[in-house]
Parts: C-alpha cells; structure tokens; sequence
C-alpha cells in the first residue's frame, strides 16, 4: 500500500514507499484508509474526488405551513423507471439530529427538488444557512415560491427545473462517531416541471442555463461544455 507522506508508511510498506520515494511528489500515487485519515493533506480530499454532484435544492413544508429551503450534494437521480432520486442528510445537533429538511420530508411526505444554477449561486449557498426550522429560507434568499401541482411542497420559481417528489424511504447510515449518522432520503419524481425556454428541436438544451455542480472544499463547477459520444449498442 502506498501513503501520501513517507511518515504514513507501514513496516510492510517499506518497500513500496522506497520505489516511490524518489519520484517527484505529483508522480506519486498515492493510498489512503479514509477511516485513519492518512492522507496528509490539510483537508479530507474525499469530497474533491466523487465530482461534479449536482446539486438538490431541496423546497419542502413543515406541519404548520413554515416553508424551507437548502441545498443537498450529496444527492442524484438513482433510477429511471420510476424516476427516483436521493439525498443524504447528515446529524445536525446534538439535541436534534434531524436537518429540517429530512423532518419536514419524512413528516409531510413530499419535497421538491429544485435544479440550482450559476445566477442562483448566491441564493443557494444562503439557504445553506443553519437557522432555526421557523425561519422561511425562500424568503430569507429573496426566492419565489409558486405552488406545486401535485405536492404542497413549493417550487422555487426561479430554478429551471423542478422536480415534485414524493417520499419513498429513509436508510440509515450510521457515523463513525457515537450518535452520528445520515439519513438517505429517497424520493420518487412524480411530476417535473422545466421551462418551456430551454427545449430547442424536441430536447431539453441544458447549455442555456448553467447548472451547477458542487467540487470539494468551497469549490463549484458549471456545465457549460457538452458533447455526445454514440453507445456501441445505438
Ligand atoms: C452546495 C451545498 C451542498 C450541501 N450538501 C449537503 C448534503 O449533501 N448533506 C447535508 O447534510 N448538508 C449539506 N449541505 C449543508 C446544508 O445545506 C445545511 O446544513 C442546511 O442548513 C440544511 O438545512 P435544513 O436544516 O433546512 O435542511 C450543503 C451545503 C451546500 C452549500
């Protein structure tokens, strides 16, 4: 196995380390157990390597009407038929494990999965905010809200794109460290709203509207180039 600094390496790894020690740093591949941390970097690179994540801007209501409104990347589409997506919601405090969103959605059922873009960014990394479950992040981020068709959950009517969910489970997955853990909410899209501006010669023109995506650390991508590549089987 190799690590990223010689301090890292193992008695049994002496070896390997040695036939990589004289490779300058960028040649060096490098090994880490995320469990220890070993990568020597200042930061966990983990979130920097699984990119781009788009990025669920998840609208949802609580059980007295209070909207809410936050981002969520670790989130995508994981089936097609029916259309489902997921989203993992960390712990959020010791006294309230539970992020609004996760509440509200296993509460009232249903969300709305809002598609962020590069002229959002602003609003979207500040309905990141942790700010008590009263506090309206739609209104707080200067957003519209507009009803759902299907859900009571709100739209933004800002984003492109609006996906009506309906809540279809929570899997557990426990933290390393005592009472940690997330909660992957999943959720199946029973009705998508997408403005009628990008459709351009029967398909949806994503390169009009600049979606975005998250990197690692503080670090955002935008799609703005595309290509196409024909599947052996077309
Ligand atoms: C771009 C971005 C992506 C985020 N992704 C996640 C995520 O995948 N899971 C999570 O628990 N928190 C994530 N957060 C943090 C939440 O948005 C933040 O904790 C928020 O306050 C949760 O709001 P809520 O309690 O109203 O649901 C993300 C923040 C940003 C800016």
């Amino acid at each position: 196995m190799i690590y990223a600094s010689p301090l890292a390496c193992r008695p049994e790894d002496e070896m390997v380390c040695y036939v990589f020690a004289n490779l300058p740093y960028g040649a060096r591949p490098m090994f880490y157990e995320p469990k220890n941390q070993n990568h020597g970097l200042p930061k966990n690179p983990f979130n920097s390597l699984v990119i781009p994540r788009p990025i669920g801007w998840i609208s949802s209501i609580d059980s007295d009407g209070v909207f809410n409104l936050a981002p969520y990347s670790f989130f995508n589409a994981v089936c097609y038929r029916p259309p489902t997506v997921m989203f993992s919601a960390g712990a959020s405090s010791t006294d309230d494990r539970n992020k609004d969103t996760a509440r509200n959605v296993e509460t009232t059922g249903e969300f709305v999965c809002n598609l962020a873009i590069w002229e959002l960014r602003e609003q979207m990394n500040l309905s990141s905010a942790t700010l008590p479950p009263e506090t309206d992040e739609i209104a707080l981020a200067g957003l519209t809200p507009v009803g759902s068709t299907l859900v009571k959950a709100p739209r933004i009517a800002e984003a492109p794109v609006q996906l009506e969910c309906k809540y279809v489970k929570t899997t557990l997955i426990p933290g390393w460290d005592q009472g940690d853990g997330y909660k992957v909410i999943f959720g199946e899209v029973i009705g998508v709203h997408m403005s009628d501006d990008y459709i351009v010669e029967g398909k949806f023109d994503v390169s009009k509207f600049n979606p975005l995506t998250r990197l690692g650390y503080r670090d955002y991508s935008v799609v703005r180039e595309i290509f196409s590549i024909s599947r052996p089987d077309d």
